[in-house]
């Protein structure tokens, strides 16, 4: 035999604890600063050749995607490719060594980061402005003849 009170009760504290539940997710979800990431390689972060068949090397970009002077976010690869001269392109992590934001622009040199201003120098991934203290992680590529950019 059930109490219909007792029963009454559960069904109320079972709704009371979905609601929080649920405005837990939406607090989580519902903002639109950036977040920090995983590094590249990581468990969490399934590099960019992974979905690649095997023996077969997954292009990041062309060539001429990535500027002069400027350089290409990579948001799923979670690289950044920048071409600081003509015809010279570097890639790096695009994880902030801060506190792991996704680096989002490159510009005047430098590769930025969004979260706290952080910049790193579009060469060599050095910081040139903080609070980051390490360097942008540098990753070896190759560019084809055909002017596909790809990790090597
Ligand atoms: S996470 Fe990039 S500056 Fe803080």
């Amino acid at each position: 035999m059930s109490d219909p009170t007792r029963t009454a009760r559960r069904t109320v504290l079972a709704a009371g604890a979905a609601t929080l539940a649920g405005g837990a997710l939406a607090a989580c979800g519902g903002d639109s600063e950036p977040k920090p990431v995983s590094e590249p390689g990581s468990a969490a972060a399934p590099s960019a050749a992974a979905s690649a068949p095997a023996g077969a090397v997954k292009a990041l970009a062309k060539a001429t995607e990535v500027p002069v002077g400027g350089g290409k976010v990579l948001k799923d690869e979670k690289l950044v490719i920048t071409q600081p001269t003509a015809g010279e392109y570097r890639c790096f992590s695009a994880v902030c060594t801060h506190s792991g934001c996704l680096v989002n622009k490159v510009a005047d040199g430098t590769i930025d980061c969004p979260c706290h201003d952080s910049k790193f120098k579009d060469t060599d991934g050095a910081v040139t402005k903080g609070p980051a203290t390490h360097s942008l992680t540098e990753k070896k590529i190759t560019v084809a003849a055909d002017g596909n950019i790809s990790l090597a």
